[in-house]
């Protein structure tokens, strides 16, 4: 008997597809597995531990132990993460905002949030300048809906915040050689030349607020690890620069709604948006892949496979806050005593009142954008 084909892994900034193997990731990228002391420590600063600290959601990082010293010396630290603007905002990208929200306040941190309209751009044969640049400001909405605090964040567009960025990015530019930047990023002689900068874009930020305020700021990047070819690129440029080395936290990828891979934008059947209506995102819940046999009598007898369904790995994400019930719910579809109607109903229940209410919090974040825009230096 052989096993099913694995579909082959790809994890670049630009192409995340296949059945992710994250031991691989770990050993590949060469970071750091999370230990629960780390998970510890952030709850005991939080006063919590957030659902996605308990199921393990942040699987690896680099730094963070030290991160979170500085801030128990009493040394400020500082937030990082970031977004390309190229569409809408499914949920896949709420999983580390929300997480960022929490850390946030944890720490009482400052968050730069940079939106790459210009990555997106380059990157994209079929996105125009301006198009990437509105999405920048309408996903700047859901970065707010996530609960980032007013004062503390500074989202910017690359493009529209240039002046606060573009000093700080050319200092970065001149220490990263074009050889460096062919090799992490793979990029040939017939990419247009305005891929070869753009990583000097999203290392700057690393940096952008122990520039503005004149002293080195611990900086801590919530993401998933598929940026990480950028940190490595800047962590070896930091020192020389006289800036610490940022640190990493990364996320999972939160599946999409159909087998294998994750959430992605490019296919929209099988991606939540934020921007949804509530009812259309849960016939969407009503098809998604699950771990059910092909028959009831076979789903009865041998129970479901939590372990590749999606419609648990939402639960299991974001919508069941509950440990033990969770832990009912997996066994009693283990045990075949539910059928994946059941979930799929109560799932997509859950994701239409959490859409309700985002979208809420969505529209009432357009009335205060602008205390959420990056701001000249006092
Ligand atoms: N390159 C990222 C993307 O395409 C956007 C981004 C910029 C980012 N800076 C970041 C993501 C920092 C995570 C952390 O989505």
């Amino acid at each position: 008997m052989t096993d099913e084909p694995k579909q082959e892994m790809v994890v670049t900034p630009w192409e995340v597809k296949g059945d992710i193997d994250y031991d691989k990731l770990i050993e590949q990228f060469g970071v750091s597995r999370m230990t629960p002391e780390i998970e510890d420590k952030i709850a005991e600063h939080a006063g919590y531990k957030h659902l996605q600290l308990r199921r393990g959601v942040y699987l690896s990082h680099r730094d963070t132990e030290w991160w979170i010293k500085e801030y128990e010396k009493g040394n400020k630290v500082g937030l990082y993460t970031g977004r390309g603007p190229s569409g809408n905002v499914h949920l896949g990208h709420l999983v580390p905002w929300f997480f960022c929200a929490y850390l946030q306040k944890a720490f009482g941190a400052d968050m730069y949030f940079q939106m790459t309209d210009d990555e997106k751009f380059l990157h994209r044969a079929d996105l125009s300048l301006d198009e990437a640049v509105s999405y920048a400001y309408e996903n700047a909405l859901d970065v707010i809906a996530c609960g980032m605090a007013p004062g503390k964040t500074h989202i910017f567009s690359d493009t529209e915040d240039i002046e606060h960025l573009y000093k700080i990015a050319l200092r970065v530019a001149k220490k990263v050689t074009f050889s460096t930047a062919k090799a992490v990023f793979g990029l040939t002689d017939s990419d247009n030349i305005g891929k070869i900068w753009y990583p000097a874009m999203q290392a700057m930020t690393c940096f952008l607020e122990s520039d503005r305020e004149g002293r080195n700021i611990p900086c801590l990047i919530p993401a998933a690890i598929d940026q990480d070819p950028y940190w490595r690129v800047t962590r070896d440029i930091a020192q020389k620069l006289g800036y610490y080395k940022p640190a990493q936290i990364h996320a999972k990828f939160l599946p999409g709604l159909a087998e294998g891979g994750k959430m992605s934008a490019s296919q929209p059947e099988t991606a939540i948006f934020t921007t949804d209506p509530p009812k259309k995102a849960g016939k969407k819940v009503m098809r998604a892949f699950t771990g059910g046999r092909p028959t009831v009598e076979e789903q009865r007898d041998l129970g479901g496979r939590p372990e590749i369904c999606n419609v648990y790995a939402y639960f299991y994400f974001l919508f069941e806050d509950d440990d033990k019930a969770l832990v009912e719910r997996e066994t009693s579809c283990k045990n075949g005593e539910i059928l994946c109607g059941h979930c799929k109903k109560e799932l997509a229940k859950r994701v239409e009142s959490f859409l309700t209410d985002f979208q809420e919090k969505r529209e009432a974040a357009r009335e205060v954008l602008d205390e959420y825009l990056i701001k000249p230096v006092e």
